[in-house]
Parts: structure tokens; C-alpha cells; sequence
């Protein structure tokens, strides 16, 4: 039988659904009923640290191939899918970073490590590294993760889910603290430029106003809403905000300047600024929780263990077509793949015509047109 080493790497920040899409990969690679359909027998070697692996992994230094790579076999991955994070580790280097480009001992490593096709699993940075790959004759595949659902081409990043619940789980422990003491709470939630995981953790957690950094607010408007609010007979407001949201007329607010290799820089800290603004404005008591990576942690939720599973299966399905350069994806409700070109460079922003209230600040009240 033919032979095919498979290299799988995930790439960015970490979320919940990385390790149920590589144990599907590996399942399904490694199946005995299929591989012998398929005239070839698959390896799958897992790389450590997204493709910091593969700058470091040399099979001629047998520490550096100890320390960055995996070979994944179906016993080791068996329970893989109840965990969330990535069992391979991650990492931000960027390859093609333009102060230190490190892309030609990546593309030697491939070659060396005999990697017939390398599986990523990551956003926009991780994918847009694969891409650039990809031009260069790797056989590459995507597989679409993120909390911040930003990825174009599909409807669903792996992470999303699990994320959602975590903040609605967090906004309903808020709810009876708020309650009890009469307080408004600043809810601040990670996504970078994109809202979706405000907007749709709002709605699920039911909160009173959202910010998405798709539509610049008004302080004094947040102030009338809560107001408003309040003569209503609202004993106390959630309010969700997305850390890329801002002002109308100011800046998004950044935790750490100077970016990583990808020059992304740290958000964060709007939430707090809000609140402040909001209790000296209103006089009413207001505080802020910034949510950061809880957003990112814990177990997987069913939604993301079978989404990895369909989409762990579908990249091995692209494997076997020998239909590289593209990522698995989501599109109206089917499990499909598109073209990574499609994907590298921009971002899927939330719709404010059609997804977004700007006068109530928060989701649509018209969903049927
Ligand atoms: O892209 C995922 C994400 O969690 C963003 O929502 C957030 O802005 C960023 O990563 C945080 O990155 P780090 O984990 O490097 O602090």
C-alpha cells in the first residue's frame, strides 16, 4: 500500500474544539476499513506549538524532533475530544514574520520531515501562514477555529459555542449579584475587531445593551438607555461590551502595544472605562468584569466536539481528493470547503444593517423581512 505521512499543527490562541477536530483527523486517517478503500496508509504526526514545530522540528536533531513532534496513533487520542485547549500547544510565531523570516526552514522542515500534507488548524494569522505555504508547494488544508467567528468563507469557527456559553454562563451568575445589590455591570468580551461573540453573548445572556466595534457608540446615548432604563423599573443592567468596541470619535483601547509577529496588538480595557463613565454620568453604581480567557477555557461543548468531528473528517476527505489549498468550512448549513485565498486577509464582520439595533444598542428586533 501507498504511504502518506500527514504533519497537524494548530496555530493562534487556543479555544475549546481543537482536540475533538485532531482526533477525527486521526481517526479517520488511521482507520483500518478506509485505508484499505483507499489504497493508502496514512500517519499522522502531530507538530507542537503551531508552526513554531515546524521552524524547530529538524529529524536531524533527535531532541528537537522529541521536543516538537507527536506521532499520533487513535489509543493516544481516544479521550480527546472532553478536553478543551489543544493537546498539541500553540503558539503566535509567524513564519513569514518580515523581522525575522523564518518560511524557508519551515518549507525545508516539511521536506526533511517527509510531510505529504500539513493540516492546520487556526484563524486568520495560522490560515494566512498556510496559504502563503500553500503558493510555495506545501499541500496544505485549513481547518477553521476562533472564538471571534471572524473567519470569511464560513459560518462557523470551532470555539465560537463553547465561548458563548461561558459568557452566558458568567452574565447569569452576575444577574443575582447585580440584582441583589442594585448594580449595573460592564461586561467586557474578547473578539478583537469582530462582535459576533458580544453580540450573540449578549443575546444569549439577555443583556440590556451590547457594543460591538461594527457601530461606534455614544456614552451619553448608553446613559440615556440605562436612564431609560431605570425609570422603567429595571432593578439592574447587564451591559456587554466587545473589547474592540469604541466611542464614537476615539480609538480602540489596547492593553499592550508593540503587537506579536502578526502585528496584532492587545485589546482591552473599554469595559472598565464604560463603567466609570457610566457611574459618574448616572450616579448609579456601576462595575466591570472583563471575561478574557475564560472565554477560551474549559471543555468543549457538544456543538464544538461535533463540529470538530465533521470538520476533522472533511479535511481528511479533502486529504484523500488531494484537493489542497483549502480550508474545511460551514456554509448554509453543509459541511463544504473554499479556497484558502478566499480566506487570507480579511475578516467576516458583523452586518450592522441587518444583524444589529443602532437605536436600542443591542441585536435585531426584525428578523423576517
Ligand atoms: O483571537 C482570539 C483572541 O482570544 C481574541 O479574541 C483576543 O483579542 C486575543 O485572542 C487575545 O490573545 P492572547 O491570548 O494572545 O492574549
Amino acid at each position: 500500500m501507498k504511504k502518506c505521512r500527514i504533519g497537524i499543527l494548530t496555530g493562534g490562541g487556543d479555544c475549546a474544539g481543537l482536540n475533538p477536530a485532531i482526533k477525527w483527523v486521526v481517526k479517520t486517517a488511521l482507520d483500518d476499513r478506509l485505508q484499505r478503500e483507499r489504497g493508502v496508509q496514512y500517519e499522522v504526526l502531530g507538530i507542537r506549538d503551531g508552526w513554531k514545530g515546524l521552524v524547530y522540528a529538524d529529524p536531524t536533531n533527535p531532541d528537537s524532533l522529541k521536543e516538537y513532534t507527536v506521532p499520533l496513533d487513535q489509543e493516544l487520542v481516544r479521550t480527546w475530544d472532553r478536553y478543551g485547549g489543544t493537546m498539541l500547544g500553540t503558539s503566535r510565531t509567524n513564519p513569514y514574520d518580515p523581522k525575522n523570516d523564518r518560511s524557508k526552514t519551515v518549507l525545508s522542515n516539511v521536506d526533511k520531515l517527509d510531510l505529504k500534507v500539513v493540516i492546520a488548524l487556526g484563524g486568520e494569522d495560522t490560515l494566512g501562514v498556510a496559504y502563503k505555504l500553500s503558493q510555495e508547494g506545501v499541500n496544505v488544508v485549513g481547518i477553521p477555529k476562533t472564538i471571534d467567528k471572524d473567519l470569511p468563507g464560513t459560518d462557523y469557527t470551532l470555539g465560537f459555542e463553547t465561548a458563548l456559553n461561558v459568557i452566558t454562563e458568567e452574565v447569569d451568575r452576575l444577574r443575582t449579584t447585580a440584582g441583589s445589590h442594585k448594580r449595573i455591570f460592564v461586561v467586557e468580551t474578547m473578539g478583537r475587531h469582530a462582535g459576533w461573540l458580544a453580540l450573540e453573548g449578549g443575546e444569549s445572556s439577555g443583556a440590556f445593551i451590547i457594543l460591538i466595534p461594527e457601530y461606534d457608540f455614544s456614552i451619553e446615548k448608553v446613559n440615556e438607555l440605562v436612564l431609560e432604563g431605570k425609570i422603567k423599573g429595571n432593578r439592574y443592567d447587564i451591559i456587554v461590551i466587545a473589547e474592540g468596541a469604541k466611542p464614537a470619535g476615539g480609538t480602540q483601547f489596547v492593553t499592550r502595544k508593540g503587537g506579536d509577529s502578526f502585528g496584532h496588538e492587545i485589546l482591552g480595557g473599554i469595559g472598565e472605562v464604560l463603567a466609570n463613565e457610566i457611574q459618574d454620568a448616572t450616579k448609579l453604581e456601576t462595575r466591570s468584569i472583563v471575561l478574557s480567557h475564560l472565554q477560551r477555557g474549559g471543555s468543549p461543548c457538544a456543538y464544538d466536539r461535533r463540529m470538530g468531528r465533521y470538520f476533522g473528517i472533511a479535511a481528511v476527505d479533502l486529504v484523500v481528493k488531494k484537493d489542497f489549498g483549502k480550508m474545511v468550512s460551514y456554509r448554509n448549513g453543509e459541511i463544504t470547503a473554499v479556497l484558502l485565498k478566499e480566506v487570507s486577509g480579511k475578516l467576516r464582520l458583523v452586518d450592522v444593517k441587518t444583524q444589529y439595533d443602532t437605536e436600542r444598542y443591542n441585536g435585531r428586533r426584525t428578523i423576517l423581512r
